[in-house]
């Protein structure tokens, strides 16, 4: 079968969608966040809950996790908007994921009456977040 020239430009036009929807290059907040709050909250067991499925250098939590690749790194293997993305909605990359969509708050299933409507990081948490990923780089 042959495709029409329209087609071939439409299919063309999704390629690049697509690959704009890899990241998100701007700042939530528009300013740079804070790399050792990010830390702090990716650390955290009770707001961020990273350690839960991902390991990296931490050494002074006893307990990490094993479901998702380890953190270290992820500033060498992912460009900023790239790695903002993937916290704020990873089911944007992967629909079967099991990461929690950290800022997105629409759309999602079982949410707990408390917490409808609020996304689980703000947008400055974000932003930390972001900055600190950005730092580990080996
Ligand atoms: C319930 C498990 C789970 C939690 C909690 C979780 N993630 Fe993930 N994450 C994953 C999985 C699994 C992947 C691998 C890609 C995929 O399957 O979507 C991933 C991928 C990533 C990636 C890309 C990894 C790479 O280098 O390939 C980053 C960065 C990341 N997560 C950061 C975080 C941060 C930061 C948090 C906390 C704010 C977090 N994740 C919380 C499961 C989780």
């Amino acid at each position: 079968m042959r495709s029409s020239p329209a087609a071939i430009v439409a299919a063309f036009c999704m390629l690049g969608v697509a690959h704009a929807q890899d990241a998100i290059p701007e700042s939530l907040t528009g300013a740079r966040g804070d790399a050792a709050r990010g830390r702090a909250i990716v650390a955290n067991r009770q707001v961020g809950l990273c350690l839960l499925c991902h390991s990296g250098p931490f050494p002074e939590e006893r307990f990490q996790g094993n479901l998702a690749p380890d953190l270290r790194g992820a500033g060498t293997r992912w460009s900023e908007g790239q790695l903002r993305l993937r916290i704020v909605d990873s089911s944007r990359i992967n629909p079967a994921t099991i990461m929690p969509a950290y800022h997105r708050s629409e759309g999602l299933a079982r949410v707990a009456p408390a917490w409808r409507g609020k996304p689980v990081l703000s947008a400055q948490q974000i932003e930390d977040v972001v900055a600190f990923l950005m730092t580990l780089r080996d």
